[in-house]
C-alpha cells in the first residue's frame, strides 16, 4: 500500500495558513490524503515560524513529541516547512535527528518529491528562495467556509532590522491580478463570504501598471456582497490612493493594520522602520478624514536595544493618540543574522516584561473605551456560526473585525449580515441585540454600511 497520509499543522502568519493550504493543494494533486490523526500519519509536517525565539521553541518543543511515534514506525516522515525551515536548513537535521525533510517557502512544489526521498531513507532538503515563485498556477486547497485568505505577494524588501522575514522569505515578489481575482471569484462562487488579501507589506504589489488599490477595487468588484481585508500595511508606503479606494468601496473593511512598532523616532531609525511618528501620525489623521469611521490596529515591540523609559513613553503616547482598536505586543526577540542582533540586547528581561505590561494594560484600557462608545449603536455583524462557549449564541464580526455576540435566532444562519444593537461590552468582544437581516437583493448592504 502506498503510504500517502498527511498530517500538517501550521504556526506563525496568515501567510503560513495561506502556504499550508497551498503544499495541501500540491500534495493532493500528487496523490496523497490528509489527516487529522497524528497517530495514523505516514508524513507530519509542521510549517513552522521564526519571527521570535519562543516561536522556534514551540516547534522543537513539538518535535519532542513525535519521537515516540517515530520509535513506533520508523518509517514515518517528519518534516519541517516554512520559515524555520529556511532560517536553520541542514543545522536542523543535524541537530534534530528526527527530522526527514526541510523545505523552505519557495520550494513546495518539490515536497512530494523531497517527500519521496525520505521515504528512501534520505533526507530530502529544499531552500533555495526565488526571485519568481509566486505559486501563481497553484489553488490552494480549502475546506468549504466563509473566510478565507489568498495570499498576493511573497517576500519582503523593507529589512527593519529586527526581522528575519526577508531572509527566510526572500526577495518581495507579486501574483497578476487576473489571478488573483480569479481567485476571489471561485471563492464567491463557493459561497464565501470574505477574503482577506496577504503580504509582508501588500502596499508593494504591483503587477505591471497596476498597483495594491487597482487590486484591492478589482477584488471588491467581483461580488458586493463579500466583505474584502488587507494585511499588512507598510505606513511608509500606504498611498492616498488606497485610502480612497477603500472609501469608495462599501465592501472593503474600514480596517487597516498599520504597525507603528515604536513611538520614538531614535528607535524607529535603529530599526529601519524610514517612517518617523509625526509622518505616521499624519497617516492615520488622512486616514480618519477620508475614511470616516475607519479603525486601526497595530504591532508593538517592547525592548529594542537602546529604549529608554523615555522611549517607551512616546510610545504609549502614540497609542494614546491613535487609539488602536487592537494591537499585537511584543518583547524583542534578537534573531541571529539581522542587523539589530549585532546591536546589544540591553534592555533587561525584566524591563522588557514591565513595559510590555504597561502597553497591554493601555491597550485594554483603549479597547474598552472604543467599544464602550458603540454601546446604543447599530452594526452590520457577518454571522460565522454558533458562539464556541455556548450554543445558545451566535458569533461573528463587524467591518472593524470586532467579535460580536448575539442570542441565537432561527432566522440567523451562518453567512448572514445581521443588523445589531450594541448592548454590553467588554475590551475584546461586543454583545448586542438582533435587529433585522440585512436584504442583499435590495443592496441593502450598501446603504446601510
Ligand atoms: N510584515 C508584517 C509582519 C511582520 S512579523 C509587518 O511588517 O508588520 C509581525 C510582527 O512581529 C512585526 O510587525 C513585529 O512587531 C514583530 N516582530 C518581528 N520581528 C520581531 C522580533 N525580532 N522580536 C519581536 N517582535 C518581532
Ligand atoms: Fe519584517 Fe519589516 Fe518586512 Fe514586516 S516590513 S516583514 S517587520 S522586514
Ligand atoms: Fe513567522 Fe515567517 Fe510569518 S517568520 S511571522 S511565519 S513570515
Amino acid at each position: 500500500m502506498k503510504k500517502n497520509s498527511v498530517y500538517i499543522e501550521t504556526y506563525g502568519c496568515q501567510m503560513n495558513v495561506a502556504d499550508t493550504e497551498l503544499v495541501q493543494g500540491i500534495l493532493k494533486n500528487n496523490g496523497y490524503e490528509m489527516t487529522d490523526n497524528v497517530e495514523q500519519a505516514d508524513v507530519i509536517l509542521l510549517n513552522t515560524c521564526s519571527v521570535r525565539d519562543n516561536a522556534e521553541q514551540r516547534i522543537y518543543g513539538r518535535l519532542g513529541n513525535f519521537k515516540n511515534l517515530k520509535i513506533g514506525n520508523p518509517e514515518l516522515v517528519v518534516g519541517i516547512l516554512g520559515c524555520m525551515a529556511e532560517r536553520l536548513r541542514k543545522d536542523l537535521i543535524e541537530e534534530k535527528k528526527i527530522v526527514d525533510v526541510i523545505v523552505g517557502p519557495d520550494e513546495y512544489r518539490k515536497l512530494p518529491e523531497l517527500i519521496d526521498v525520505a521515504f528512501n531513507g534520505e533526507k530530502g532538503i529544499g531552500v533555495k528562495l526565488s526571485r519568481t515563485e509566486t505559486y501563481d498556477d497553484i489553488i490552494p486547497y480549502r475546506e468549504d467556509g466563509l473566510q478565507a485568505w489568498i495570499s498576493v505577494m511573497r517576500g519582503c524588501d523593507k529589512f527593519c532590522t529586527f526581522c528575519v522575514v526577508p531572509f527566510t522569505r526572500g526577495r518581495e515578489r507579486s501574483r497578476s491580478l487576473d489571478s488573483v481575482v480569479n481567485e476571489v471569484k471561485q471563492l464567491s462562487d463557493r459561497g464565501f463570504r470574505e477574503v482577506t488579501l496577504l503580504g509582508q507589506n501588500v502596499n508593494s504589489y504591483k503587477d505591471n501598471q497596476f498597483d495594491f488599490a487597482d487590486l484591492l477595487a478589482a477584488s471588491a468588484k467581483v461580488n458586493r456582497k463579500m466583505r474584502i481585508r488587507f494585511t499588512t500595511s507598510h505606513p511608509q508606503d500606504l498611498s492616498d490612493k488606497l485610502l480612497y479606494t477603500i472609501a469608495e468601496n462599501y465592501n472593503i473593511c474600514n480596517y487597516i493594520h498599520l504597525p507603528v512598532q515604536s513611538g520614538s523616532n531614535r528607535i524607529l531609525k535603529l530599526m529601519n522602520r524610514t517612517y518617523t511618528i509625526e509622518h505616521y501620525l499624519k497617516l492615520i489623521q488622512n486616514a480618519k478624514q477620508i475614511i470616516p469611521g475607519v479603525s486601526f490596529s497595530t504591532d508593538i515591540i517592547s525592548g529594542f536595544p537602546t529604549e529608554t523609559y523615555d522611549d517607551h513613553v512616546m510610545t504609549l503616547d502614540v497609542m494614546r493618540e491613535v487609539k488602536y482598536d487592537g494591537a499585537y505586543m511584543f518583547k524583542y526577540s534578537p534573531r541571529e543574522g539581522t542587523k539589530a542582533f549585532k546591536m546589544a540586547d540591553d534592555v533587561t528581561e525584566e524591563i522588557k516584561t514591565k513595559r510590555l505590561q504597561e502597553i497591554i494594560e493601555l491597550q485594554q484600557q483603549i479597547s474598552f473605551e472604543k467599544n464602550q462608545s458603540l454601546i446604543g449603536k447599530e452594526e452590520i455583524v457577518l454571522i460565522e456560526g454558533l458562539s464556541k462557549k455556548s450554543d445558545k449564541f451566535l458569533s461573528g464580526r463587524t467591518d472593524s473585525n470586532k467579535v460580536v455576540i448575539i442570542p441565537f435566532d432561527e432566522k440567523v444562519t451562518e453567512g448572514n449580515y445581521v443588523k445589531v444593537q450594541i448592548v454590553r461590552v467588554t475590551s475584546a468582544t461586543l454583545f448586542g441585540n438582533y435587529i433585522s437581516l440585512i436584504d442583499e437583493s435590495n443592496d441593502e448592504l450598501a446603504l446601510t454600511a
